[in-house]
């Protein structure tokens, strides 16, 4: 049985085989070909785009998504979330959508192989639709020149499996990334690293712009967001004669991670991500349920 836990679990075929399936289905909208499909969406985080993007994704290949919200389930009564995956799969789901706040939480319901299990965000560790969106945006924005292009992320790198995923996915597919945050947002890493957004913003083709994880910090790093914002946001003045493309995986904090006037710019993607998010995850589900497990 196949998963998507991790960026890991997918080759270099199965991503292009991805990214080809959400450039045609952007095209022009499949037919109905998860028509008898069943999904479960599973998030026991908050979420925007991802929950409402797989769903999507999933009613426009006319799959039926049932979901369950966590906060009115039977973990409230003390069931492991082993034995809810397992009640869950005993239903008869084609997959398996999950959000959670521990980082392995989709390998250990991948590894009970009871359904196809499909990562939309685990802890820090991973966000693999999120990397797969982004870099689809990327290539579809350089048409598929992207070898050699260099990204700057910015911000709270440490607490992100946005970066993370990212990282994993954008070295694989030749791109150069660089990392810029203040020392309590870097991780230890080997790639080149700056404090200062300055040394770099003219010199990459591509901002990925990342929102302070407060909700994910033992205690307040910063006293003034405003104070990382001086630093930080990308403004029309920090960018100045740089042709970046601005991206951003939401939800975005205004004025601190991008100024209203950069969310406005042409060469901003925010919104683009978002559309192309809904392809991708169509492209996914497209490549689990029927290419890889079985029509
Ligand atoms: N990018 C992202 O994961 O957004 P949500 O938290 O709104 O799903």
């Amino acid at each position: 049985m196949h998963h998507l836990s991790s960026i890991d679990d997918l080759n270099n075929e199965a991503i292009f085989q991805i990214l080809q399936d959400a450039a045609s289905f952007k095209r022009r909208l499949p037919p109905k070909l998860l028509q008898d499909k069943l999904l479960i969406t599973l998030f026991f985080e908050p979420s925007t785009r991802t929950r409402s993007s797989f769903e999507v994704a999933a009613k426009r290949l006319g799959a039926s998504v049932v979901h369950l919200d966590p906060a009115k389930s039977s973990t409230k009564k003390g069931e492991t979330l082993q034995d809810t995956f397992a009640n869950l799969c005993a239903m008869g789901p084609d997959g398996v959508i999950v959000r959670h706040s521990e980082d392995n939480t989709a390998k250990i319901f991948a590894s009970m192989n009871l359904a196809p299990v499909i990562n939309a965000g685990t802890g820090k560790s991973a966000h693999p639709s999120q990397a797969l969106l982004d870099f689809f945006t990327i290539y579809e924005y350089f048409k598929g020149e992207v070898e050699g292009k260099k990204i700057a992320i910015v911000g709270d790198i440490i607490n992100s499996r946005v970066a993370n995923s990212n990282i994993k996915l954008l070295q694989r597919m030749g791109l150069e990334v660089i990392l810029v945050a203040p020392k309590e947002f870097m991780p230890k890493t080997p790639l080149p690293s700056y404090e200062n957004l300055d040394d770099v913003i003219e010199k990459v083709d591509i901002i990925m712009s990342l929102r302070a994880q407060l909700e994910r910090h033992k205690k307040p790093i910063f006293q003034d967001y405003n104070e990382y914002a001086a630093h930080y946001c990308i403004t029309k003045e920090k960018l100045k004669n740089s042709h970046a493309i601005i991206m951003h995986p939401g939800p975005v904090m205004r004025n601190i991670d991008i100024s209203d006037e950069v969310l406005e710019l042409p060469q901003t993607l925010v919104l683009e991500q978002v559309k192309n998010g809904v392809f991708i995850r169509m492209a996914i589900l497209k490549y689990l349920l029927l290419d890889c497990n079985g029509a």
